[in-house]
């Protein structure tokens, strides 16, 4: 596997990938890589005939006073998690090789950005769009994956790569999650073992909350219930807890076509997010 740290190399390696016509596949990250990742790797290889991993952690979507100094930094460990899967490439630009002296371009989606994650993190899904638009302009794959498990990123992504025709198919994985139920994140090394112990709780409220709601009981109730479980567990603040429409993420008071139930809320100095589909009552 060849770590490449500018563009200049990264297009050379990539251009004797495609050498006799064969298919590139890559998946961002931000690195410190778990199961969850690595599923978008096996799910890549499935895809094309090269995969192109790529870490990088974006400066400009953490807000000031996120967790950007502290997010876990293991690029040896997770080279070698990578090339164990038989990945070609691994993309790990200089913060100063992505954002050179004067970038002054934002990309900006309106809609699907809004409420939810970009409500709580003001410019998070700018500086997301930004920076996977320059990752796919990069490596230009065919194919590049993107986890459900940050489910509205993934509909920013697909909404910008469709409004400016860009040349790459863009395919979602299904969230991978620990035996409990917790979905696997890079941010669950920050949880203590008491709050590790206490994190499947989000899960298994949503699972009940989803149960009920196709049940028949209004999402408002089962919505309020959630609320319920997760202060009681010692969860707080609770950032949103939402029923949205699958595709558009529109809101929805009622269970009447395919939803998601989206949840974000702290435990400890812990962000936790989580996300699963309602299929519709009616
Ligand atoms: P990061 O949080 O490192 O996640 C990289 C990719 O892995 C994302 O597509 C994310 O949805 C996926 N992923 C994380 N946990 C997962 C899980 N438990 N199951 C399935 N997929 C999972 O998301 C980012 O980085 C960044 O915002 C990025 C897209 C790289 C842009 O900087």
């Amino acid at each position: 596997m060849q770590i490449i740290r500018d563009v200049k190399t990264l297009r050379q390696a990539i251009f004797s990938l495609r050498n006799s016509g064969e298919t590139v596949a890559m998946v961002p990250t931000m690195g410190a890589l778990h199961e969850g990742h690595m599923s978008l790797v096996h799910e890549a290889k499935r895809h094309a005939d090269h995969v192109v991993a790529s870490i990088f952690v974006n400066p400009t979507q953490f807000g000031p006073n996120e967790d950007l100094e502290a997010y876990p930094r293991q690029e040896a460990q997770d080279a070698a998690m990578l090339e164990a899967e038989g990945v070609a490439i691994l993309w790990a630009p200089t913060v100063g090789e992505m954002y050179p002296e004067g970038f002054a371009t934002n990309i900006s989606v309106s809609g699907v950005s809004e409420g939810l994650c970009g409500g709580a993190r003001p410019g998070h899904f700018d500086g997301v769009a930004t920076v996977v638009t320059k990752l796919l302009n990069q490596a230009q794959p065919d194919v590049a994956l993107f986890g459900e498990k940050d489910y509205q990123q993934l509909a920013v992504i697909r909404r910008f790569v469709r409004d400016l025709d860009m040349p790459v198919e863009i395919v979602g994985v299904p969230t991978a999650r620990a035996e409990d139920g917790l979905a696997l994140s890079s941010r669950n090394a920050y949880l203590s073992d008491d709050e590790r112990a206490r994190a499947p709780v989000l899960n298994q409220a949503m699972r009940d909350a989803a149960e009920a709601m196709v049940s028949g009981k209004a999402p408002s109730a089962a919505i309020a219930e959630i609320r319920a479980r997760l202060e009681e567990e010692g969860f707080g603040p609770i950032d949103y807890i939402e029923l949205r429409d699958a595709d558009s993420l529109e809101q929805l008071g009622q269970l009447n076509r395919p939803a998601r139930l989206l949840v974000a809320a702290r435990l400890g100095a812990t962000r936790l997010i989580d996300n699963i589909a309602v299929k519709s009552g009616a």
